[in-house]
């Protein structure tokens, strides 16, 4: 049986519909962890300040245990005929022990009790972001350690640009993926305040102990202003910036991994354990795992938009409407959890067709900067250079020949300063190695 919180104020109980409405047990159930490990924190306070005898506190605090186990073993279940986790567990708890469960609440509101389940579960949310995110990276690192003379071409517009390896490209998602991991710990760092003795709004007239609740919990200290404790939700709008933004570089990163196992590129082939087959063309190998990370980082962005739209117009202090909060997060968390998984054994089972990649790198002029380089290397100015290359490349197009097919003789026509060197100067190999590439690893 849940209790019956309101009944000495109201003459009626709450209408069914209205009670399925405001009830939020259904998403916040997922809050049972932080909760019970805030009450605890807070219960060995109001023992400690004499506010609960010794007795009192071993039984909340024993109770709370065995409420925490029986969930995780899945013999208790949430009902629905409680408000909030916060609620049911408080119910749950005078159920088990009697009087002694009706004095947790005491010094403390649920307005300051859910400020510190959501900040509770948002670092540890952040913590596991910011591990899996370097789990990521090892796989980035391994992959770009594998490809190290994988030429390929380098584009900018989707047109050939200049010869890269593979490793130099897919390196360029790591240092995306470093600055998110820099972010989120930037952000994680702002949340360590416990907004617990904030009470409702106004703290309390109970000689509490903020610090000790505080460092109990993890944090670095109580925040500074209660009625900003409670209806402070930074914190959950920055982790869902950050994992936004990390779905962005999913989503790029995904784009490619597309395009890249096309039929035209075939530059990588995504193994069959990430794809998925199609029910009428026998033949297809679809990047469904692919295109739904594209996908995902829409979730990401409607999550940030969907929380800072319902924060934007409520007063001081805490409204209902931060209920809702916990919807936008949850999701953002579980969105990015599974995504980075798919990603990270993606990433790790592909194959690197660096044959194909080499081929198609010897196409599209990929060296005629080189050419215009080696023209000025030989005393030209770099715009003369650039036009006589165009020229050299127009006159490749027509004849198709590339620019190691096309004879001395003809370049001289260009240019009398083209010498038996130029061959050695415009082949991939050479221009990779003359190139200045930085190189950082986590050891
Ligand atoms: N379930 C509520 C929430 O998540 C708990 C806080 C309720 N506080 C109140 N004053 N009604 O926001």
């Amino acid at each position: 049986m849940v209790m019956d919180l309101y009944k000495g104020r109201f003459n009626n109980k709450t209408a069914s519909i209205a009670h399925e409405f405001n009830s939020s047990i259904g998403v916040d159930y997922k809050l049972y962890r932080v909760d019970i490990k805030g009450s605890k924190a807070h219960a060995k306070m109001l023992n400690k300040c004499g506010i609960i005898s010794d007795e009192e506190f071993t039984k909340i605090d024993s109770g709370l245990d065995s409420i925490l186990l029986d969930i995780e073993n899945g013999n208790l279940e949430f009902s629905k005929d409680a408000e909030d986790i916060h609620m049911f567990i408080e119910s749950e708890l005078t159920n088990r022990i009697g009087d002694a469960g009706k004095k947790l609440h005491t010094a403390r509101s649920r307005n300051d009790q859910v400020a510190v389940d959501v900040k509770l579960f948002t670092i540890e949310a952040s913590k596991r972001a910011i591990d899996l995110l370097v789990e990521l990276e090892r796989i980035i690192f391994k992959v770009a350690e594998e490809n190290l003379d994988s030429v390929m071409p380098g584009y900018t517009h989707l047109q050939i640009a200049q010869p890269v390896t593979f490793a130099h490209h897919i390196m360029a998602y790591a240092q995306m993926f470093l600055r998110d991991i820099s972010r989120i710990s930037d952000a994680r760092d702002r949340m360590m305040t416990s907004p617990l003795g904030a009470g409702a709004l106004a703290t309390t007239t109970y000689e509490i102990d903020r610090d000790f609740t505080a460092l109990e919990l993890g944090f670095k200290a109580p925040t500074l202003n209660s009625m900003d404790s409670v209806s402070d939700r930074d914190h959950v709008v920055e982790l869902l910036y950050c994992l936004a933004n990390v779905g962005m570089h999913f989503s790029r990163l995904a784009e490619e991994l597309i395009i890249y196992s096309s039929q035209e590129f075939k530059f990588i082939t995504i193994a069959d354990e990430y794809s998925s087959g199609s029910s009428i063309m026998p033949q297809k190998k679809n990047p469904d795992m692919a295109e739904l990370l594209r996908a995902k980082s829409a979730c990401l962005y409607s999550n940030l938009m969907g929380i800072m739209t319902m924060l934007k117009g409520i007063p001081l202090a805490y409204n209902k409407d931060m209920q809702e909060d916990k919807e936008y997060l949850f999701d953002s968390v579980e969105t990015f959890e599974i995504s980075i998984e798919v990603l990270k054994g993606m990433l790790d089972t592909m194959v690197v067709n660096s044959n194909r990649m080499r081929e198609m790198a010897h196409k599209g002029y990929i060296n005629a900067t080189d050419t215009a380089d080696y023209l000025v290397k030989k005393g030209l100015a770099f715009r003369d250079a650039y036009y006589i290359t165009g020229s050299i490349v127009k006159y490749g197009i027509s004849e198709n020949l590339s620019l190691n097919e096309i004879p001395l003789e003809k370049y001289k026509e260009f240019s009398e300063v083209f010498e038996e060197d130029y061959y050695k100067f415009i082949d991939l190999d050479y221009i990779l190695n003359e190139r200045k590439v930085f190189w950082w690893s986590f050891s």
